[in-house]
């Protein structure tokens, strides 16, 4: 009988620990699951009336990897439709590769607005294109009526958003019936007063021209992330691991000493 409960004894000794240890595996593993892919921006302006601008995302390198790295993140896009990518096609041409890829990535928000957030959120937005104060390829959403425009101190046209193509957190698209036009490409509009002088480069950013240094500013008005948000923040990261480490490094330890005490007092019980 005694040797039965030293056995049971023993048993809990060691069953404890293991079990201690299952559910602290369990716990430290459960990693929130991989987030889905996004969906297909390019796709959706494919199937719905934006075939051209689409096209041209796939001839500009620059252009097609920031839109595709920029979904995950939140993103907006305001894709011209058919008609207007032909009526521009002439101007477009006419424009440096690093032109077209920023015209291409003007037509984005890194920010998911979904049709009542677009309505909610007039302002001044910043664009994939926007980097920094260097390049601020900013444009202006407001309501006109029920009607969403878009405009920008170019001399050009106001651009209408015409039909919803995609409402997918965090993917939106919608067209628009006209190429939004960048002060920063085209003439702008005559202006009664002088313009002001250009802000001292304080906080641009240290990354070059690139696409990768482009999508990264951060959006004026709204306050959500930039797509590269996470990428930025390695020292919390850092600080996460070292604490995991340190939790695992400390845990086996009262665990044992549990175990022990458990031991101790059921072996005490035993022979009393
Ligand atoms: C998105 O759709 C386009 C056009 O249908 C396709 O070429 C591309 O491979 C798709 N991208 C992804 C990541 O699925
Ligand atoms: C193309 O650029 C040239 C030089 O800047 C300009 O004179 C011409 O009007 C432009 N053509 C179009 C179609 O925009
Ligand atoms: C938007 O861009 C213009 C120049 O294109 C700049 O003067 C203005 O300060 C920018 N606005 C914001 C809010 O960044």
């Amino acid at each position: 009988m005694r040797r039965l409960r030293l056995a049971a004894a023993l048993l809990l000794f060691v069953a404890l620990p293991l079990a201690a240890a299952a559910a602290g595996g369990r716990t430290s593993t459960a990693a929130p699951a991989a987030p889905p892919a996004p969906p297909n921006a390019t796709a959706a302006m494919v199937k719905g009336g934006c075939k051209a601008f689409a096209a041209l995302i796939a001839a500009s390198p620059d252009a097609s990897s920031t839109y595709a790295s920029a979904a995950g993140g939140g993103m907006t896009v305001f894709c011209p439709s058919d008609d207007a990518v032909a009526a521009f096609a002439p101007r477009y041409k006419n424009l440096s590769a690093d032109g077209k890829a920023s015209l291409l990535l003007f037509h984005a928000v890194p920010v998911y607005y979904s049709p009542g957030g677009l309505k909610s959120n007039n302002g001044v937005m910043n664009t994939l294109a926007t980097d920094g104060s260097a390049r601020n390829y900013n444009f202006t959403v407001q309501n006109e009526g029920n009607v969403v425009t878009i405009k920008t101190g170019a001399s050009g046209a106001v651009a209408r958003v015409k039909s919803t193509l995609l409402d997918a957190d965090p993917v939106a698209v919608y067209v628009v019936d006209r190429v939004v036009e960048p002060v920063e490409l085209f003439k702008p509009a005559p202006s009664p007063t002088p313009a002001p002088a250009p802000a001292p480069a304080a906080d641009a950013p240290k990354a070059g021209k690139g696409a990768a240094a482009r999508h990264r500013a951060a959006p004026v008005v709204a306050d959500a992330p930039g797509p590269d948000a996470d990428d930025d923040a390695p020292p919390a990261d850092q600080k996460k691991d070292s604490e995991k480490n340190a939790a695992a490094a400390g845990a086996p330890c009262s665990r044992w000493f549990a175990a022990a005490l458990t031991a101790v007092a059921v072996g005490s019980t035993v022979l009393a």
